[in-house]
């Protein structure tokens, strides 16, 4: 340990960390993964998915936004907070149109990922919203489509904060706030193939389509389909 860095355990393991460093930023330094959606390596952190809540020294705190402390007592893998964050995944899917077999994320998905983390078998506690909002193909490169968006506001950092072209916002208010572009539809923006909005990284889900690119990963080889999301070697 050197300088200002100081110890607090997560599960009852004991991990440094240095003033500034949020919870999860320590943890994935110390090799500890911490489920996440919203959070992403390279863009700043959000706090809104809340997929990431940790116990804080017994106070329920979002890891990518919650700074680490001295002393500080984490829980991570309970069965409490894996069924809180299964259930937030479970609205995420009754938010939006769903359908894996036919979606070309299918295996390189974080959210489809997530599901079979935290063991999730069905999504229908909740009813579904089966949102029914068109597909922007206009742009010779980039597809968009929003039924399948989790509003984790990704690729809308990335635009503003890495691209400094600011393509994506929100629209609408409540279970009615999507995502939308500064222009008429994407042909009519700045948007770009080299976009680090557009990358594979960004979006988690299927919405952000690289065109021409669907199934160059065969299924059966993609990020996911051999290990669990977290798992050695796919923490972000
Ligand atoms: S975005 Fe992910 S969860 Fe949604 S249909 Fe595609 S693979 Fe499934
Ligand atoms: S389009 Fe993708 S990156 Fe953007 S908010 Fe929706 S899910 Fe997140
Ligand atoms: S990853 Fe922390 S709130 Fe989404």
């Amino acid at each position: 340990m050197s300088g200002d860095s100081f110890t607090f355990t997560i599960d009852g393991v004991e991990v440094t960390a240095t003033p500034g460093q949020t919870i999860m930023e320590a943890a994935d330094a110390a090799g500890i993964y911490i489920p996440r959606l919203c959070d992403v390596e390279g863009l700043r952190h959000q706090g809104g998915c809340r997929v990431c809540t940790v116990k804080a020294s017994g106070r329920s705190a979002a890891a990518c936004t919650q700074p680490a402390a001295p002393d500080l007592v984490v829980d991570n893998e309970t069965d409490h907070l894996n069924t809180m964050r299964r259930h937030l995944v479970e609205m995420l899917f009754q938010e939006g149109n769903h359908l894996c077999p036919v979606c070309e994320a299918s295996g390189n998905c974080e959210l489809q990922a997530m599901a079979y983390r935290l063991e999730m078998v069905e999504p229908f506690r909740f009813p579904g919203l089966e949102p029914c909002r068109p597909v922007d193909a206009s742009h010779p490169d980039i597809a968009l489509d929003t039924n399948r968006c989790i509003s984790c506001g990704r690729c809308i950092r990335a635009s503003a904060d890495v691209d400094g072209k600011g393509i994506f916002g929100y629209v609408g208010r409540g279970i009615h706030r999507r995502v939308a572009v500064n222009g008429s539809d994407l042909a009519h923006t700045d948007a770009d193939i080299n976009d680090h909005a557009v990358s594979r990284q960004v979006c988690p889900v299927g919405c952000i389509i690289r065109k021409r690119e669907g199934f160059s990963i065969p299924i059966g080889e993609r990020e996911y389909d051999h290990g669990l999301i977290g798992d050695e070697g796919d923490s972000e």
